[in-house]
């Protein structure tokens, strides 16, 4: 199912496109997803007025309404005024196929011409010609080049969960804005759970009463699914049954069980719909029937996630059931019930979607596509069986880890990710509840590469954002810029890895994103100016260089639950408001790595840098008096200044000749040695919470760097 890449191009040899040529890439601008092929030429248009758009080539409506947003996103980034000037031709055609994403763009000294095999393609030849976009001052420019360009995947998605914390209308747009940049074309709408449920429904209008009563209106649903596809992205709704569903339970007692003893402390969920009685399915073909008309997707998620044990194979009446229809397992059991809400989305024309569990039943319907999650293991397993697939795994952005970590895993290498068998023995010892928890769904093992057959079926992927510890405003943080490199993941040739360019590209992406509305530092700059009013600057310059503990160690409530207390968490600390994954501390890294490899160059800009980070610690010293939130943090501070300080000494030494003091290195390296620590105290999922956190949830994210000028001191 992956797109013909080629369509378009006939006859052209891929494997000679690939190379990119004319320019190095340290010099190439700033591609995110990278294009399948480039031949970079001499010499640049010059973009001073308004481009003259002829799109009469093109009959779909969506292709005009595309230019005129490029248009608009064009003068944002040049950053002039210009409508008011002629610029250059933009000629824009496609042909009529619904589904194609394939175009070539061309910018020559005649202007640029947008080529594409569907009205899809032009969005996406708009979005690559919105990256091309290089100021200059005074004036801004089109690199002269050839770029021919389909992507990998036909699926390349991010899940947004709305469940957990409410996200505005205004909110989820500007991440479907973003999505249309990197070429993302599908959004995975988690709009059901334990907190609430997010759409009105006329036929079980107290859905949405429950939880807090935060939802969508029918008519901000129609809203919002016009917009996304006018921007080439699908909405795909998840109403996840039968588990993650205490809302429903809530204001529909009658169709849920609960565990007749208390849950786990670490059970998702303590509610599950009753498969038992005809009444469940009525209420999924009534409540489908509403909602698949709202979204007219083809495909819609039904959940299947995480059912717990406690809540269905204790009640007797599930059991009883189970008996009487010759049912084995928990398994089997699962597998009627999807096979049944299957055959009710079927009925009103649509394809489910659920979660690797639905697979794992063995029962369900080959139709139905699968989304793997807890292991790459899970999209072997899944193919196996003839399910398409959406793979998951891995790309969990809510898990707040570096882009570089998502970036290394493919979606087809179906060992990636997941836990090693050593780290689930490890954890199966710790306590009772964790031997139960950790399951061999979690863990995975090696397994011989899919087949080309197998390979097929892979629709590509989607990241996934939880939103327990995020919120309306850190949503952009947590899934920007991340969520455009797993765009270039699901985009571009399998051969794009190098990581050094990935972080080279990143901010300069990051920053386009900014320039047309994204508010990761805007919200970001909000929160720290709440925490500190009147003296943020010191709170900032922090942030910069600071990243929230991974996985689910920020995540308080789990640690609390296993203690079994229920506690409120506010998102509104420095660890929320920092970025998950430094750019400042990345290109401090990369000079760093510069000038010990021998690059003196690097030696002003560097010293720059330390230089303030080793003077913010007084500043924020006494900007953090009297503030709890920020008084948590001054050993993080203290330990910043630390090591700008003993960087700023190695780098005396490397410029002296002289050695670095044995005294200031062993000192130097007990500070490393502490931060390394803690951040390789959240660095695994499982373990993440267990281990001693930093103060203030707070990894420093500068050691790399430091490490690497300690080395280069004689
Ligand atoms: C999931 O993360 N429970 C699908």
């Amino acid at each position: 199912m992956r797109q013909r890449a080629f369509a378009l191009l006939g006859s052209t040899c891929l494997g000679a496109m690939l190379a990119m040529g004319a320019l190095p890439a340290a010099a190439q601008p700033a591609l995110m997803p990278l294009p399948a092929a480039a031949t970079w030429n001499a010499g640049e248009l010059a973009l001073d007025g308004a481009f003259a758009i002829d799109s009469a080539g093109c009959r779909d409506p969506r292709a005009g309404r595309a230019a005129e947003r490029f248009q608009h996103d064009a003068a944002n980034l040049t950053g002039m005024a210009l409508a008011q000037r002629p610029g250059p031709k933009l000629s824009i055609a496609c042909r009529p196929d619904p589904t194609a994403e394939s175009y070539r763009l061309e910018v020559t000294a005649d202007g640029v011409t947008l080529e594409a095999d569907g009205p899809l393609g032009v969005l996406r030849g708009l979005a690559t010609l919105r990256q091309l976009i290089a100021v200059n001052p005074p004036g801004a420019a089109l690199p002269f080049v050839t770029i021919d360009d389909a992507p990998r995947f036909v699926w390349r998605g991010v899940l947004i969960d709305t469940a957990r914390h409410f996200m505005t209308l205004e909110t989820v747009k500007r991440q479907i804005d973003a999505m249309e940049r990197v070429k993302l074309n599908v959004l995975h709408f988690h709009l059901s759970d334990d907190q609430g449920f997010r759409v009105e429904s006329r036929r079980y209008p107290r859905l949405q009463a429950s939880g807090d009563g935060q939802h969508y209106t029918q008519a901000q649903i129609r809203e919002l699914v016009a917009y996304a596809a006018d921007r080439g992205v699908r909405i795909v709704p998840e109403f996840d049954v039968p588990g993650h569903t205490r809302a429903i339970a809530q204001v529909y007692p009658d169709l849920a069980l609960a565990p007749l003893k208390p849950a786990n402390a670490f059970a998702a969920q303590d509610r599950a719909l009753d498969p038992t009685r005809e009444e469940t399915y009525r209420f999924l073909d009534g409540l489908f029937a509403e909602m698949g008309a709202l979204f007219p997707d083809a495909y819609f998620h039904a959940g299947g996630d995480e059912v717990s044990d406690a809540v269905w194979l204790d009640h007797p009446r599930v059991r009883a059931f189970m008996t009487a229809k010759g049912l084995g397992s928990k398994a089997a059991l699962e597998g009627y019930f999807h096979t049944r809400v299957a055959a009710i989305l079927s009925k009103h024309g649509k394809t489910m979607i659920g979660w690797e569990e639905v697979a794992a039943t063995g029962t369900a319907p080959k139709d139905v596509v699968i989304q793997a999650w807890q292991t790459s293991n899970a999209t072997a397993d899944s193919v196996a069986k003839g399910h398409r697939t959406i793979v998951s795994a891995g790309y969990y952005l809510d898990l707040l880890n570096p882009a570089a970590f998502h970036y290394a895993f493919d979606p087809l290498d179906t060992a990636a990710a997941g836990l090693t068998p050593a780290e689930a023995e490890k954890g199966r010892k710790l306590s009772p509840i964790m031997a139960a928890v950790l399951t061999d769904a979690l863990v995975a093992k090696p397994l011989p590469p899919l087949t080309p057959e197998q390979e097929n079926l892979v629709l590509g992927g989607e990241a996934p954002l939880w939103a327990e510890i995020v919120t309306d405003e850190t949503i952009d943080s947590r899934l920007w810029p991340r969520a455009a490199v797993l765009a270039e993941r699901f985009w571009s040739p399998r051969t794009v890895r190098d990581t050094d360019d990935l972080y080279r590209r990143l901010p300069v992406v990051q920053d386009q994103l900014r320039v047309q509305g994204l508010r990761d530092q805007a919200n970001s700059a909000r929160m720290a100016a709440r925490l500190a009013p009147g003296q943020s600057e010191p709170v900032m310059t922090l942030l910069d260089l600071v990243g929230p503990t991974r996985n689910m160690a920020h995540d308080h409530r789990i640690l609390a639950a296993l203690r079994g207390q229920k506690i409120v968490q506010e998102l509104n600390g420095l660890a929320d408001a920092a970025p998950v994954d430094s750019l400042v501390a990345h290109r401090f890294e990369a000079r760093a790595k510069a000038f010990a490899a021998g690059d003196l160059s690097q030696a002003a800009a560097l010293r720059a840098d330390l230089v303030a980070w080793r003077a913010n610690d007084a500043r924020f010293q006494a900007v953090a008096r009297g503030r709890p939130a920020l008084e948590q943090a001054l050993p993080i501070s203290a330990d910043i200044a630390a090591l700008a300080g003993a960087a700023l000494a190695a780098m005396d030494a490397v410029e002296a000749g002289k050695p670095l003091a044995e005294a200031d290195r062993a000192q130097a390296h007990t500070v490393l040695a502490r931060v390394e620590a803690f951040d390789a105290a959240s660095a695994r999922p499982l373990f993440s919470f267990l281990g001693k956190q930093p103060p203030a949830d707070l990894i420093i994210k500068i050691a790399p760097g430091v490490r690497a000028l300690l080395a280069a001191a004689p």
